[in-house]
């Protein structure tokens, strides 16, 4: 069963598993994409922090601002679909920095690449996995460990993904952030984005901004919200109450067994060689 499920669900394309939520026919045209200087990249790996920071960055402007879908999520429709926005856009994404239309990096566009301890994200995604009809099945913990070290899973690697962008790190239009920064002191982080998009934020702002921004806040306006469910900056989800499940820094260690860990770091010392991680 899970043979078929993976089979329905998944499709290959340069080397990196799709859902069938993203079109060959889209990611074929991702490179003819229009990038319009004022937009606003929102990268990551999947399980990174991705709607925390999307909901802190739509309530940093008070003109208007349109948050879209990811945008390697749709058919061939999406790119038609973006240029009609009028407003300024701020566009998910979970492409690796090689995969991301190349406009994007000619014009300069600002993009903020959010990450996170990926033992965290491994832990986060299996859950997801779990609990998302969109994605294949994972019967054990133990089977996803393998399939998240190998890059087996959906967008690929996570060490691949992270080195792709970290490799741009120093660019002017490229900001690093970190989930656990965030969850330490997010109103330095609130502050840190604000200055990097060229917004004036009094701190009385920046103080409401986090309220909202919580993640017990977040998750109960997704429970009451009535409107668009499927309106997540995940391109593997229908559902965007699936995305707020604990929030917390460090879960892995409820999970990873010892010879897990040890296996784990082995691989991400390796991998992470020439990082500055
Ligand atoms: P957990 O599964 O560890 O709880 P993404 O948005 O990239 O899919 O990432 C989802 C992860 O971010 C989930 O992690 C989710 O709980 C966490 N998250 C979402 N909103 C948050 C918030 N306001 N504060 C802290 N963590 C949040």
């Amino acid at each position: 069963a899970t043979m078929s499920t993976e089979a329905e669900l998944i499709h290959m394309f340069k080397g990196i598993p799709f859902t069938t939520r993203s079109s060959p026919e889209l990611l074929k045209s991702l490179d003819t994409f229009d990038a319009r200087e004022d937009d606003v990249l929102l990268v990551s790996y999947p399980k990174s922090g991705t709607h925390w920071l999307a909901g802190v960055i739509t309530k940093l402007y008070n003109t208007q601002v349109t948050l879209t879908s990811p945008i390697e999520f749709g058919d061939i429709s999406k790119l038609e679909e973006l240029n009609k926005l009028s407003s300024k856009r701020i566009i998910p994404t979970h492409l690796d920095y090689n995969m991301l239309p190349p406009n994007f990096k000619n014009k300069k566009c600002k993009m903020i690449y959010i990450s996170r301890n990926p033992k965290d994200t491994a832990v986060s995604m299996y859950h997801y996995y779990r609990d998302n009809p969109n994605l294949p099945t994972v019967e054990t913990w133990t089977a996803f460990f393998d399939l998240f070290l190998k890059g087996d899973v959906v967008c690929g690697s996570w060490f691949d993904h992270f080195l792709s962008w970290e490799e741009h790190e120093n660019e002017k239009n490229i900001l690093f952030l970190f989930y656990e920064d965030m969850k330490k002191d997010l109103p330095k982080i609130v502050n840190e984005i604000s200055l990097f998009l060229g917004l004036k934020i009094s701190d009385s702002d920046i103080q409401d901004i986090c309220k909202k921004s919580s993640f017990s806040q977040m998750k109960s306006d997704t429970e009451k919200e009535n409107s668009d469910p499927s309106h997540t900056v995940c391109a593997l989800t229908s559902n965007r109450k699936l995305i707020f499940r604990k929030g917390a820094v460090g879960d892995w260690k409820n999970h990873f067994t010892p010879k897990q860990n040890r296996r784990f770091e082995e691989i991400f010392n390796e991998k992470m060689k020439l990082s500055k991680m």
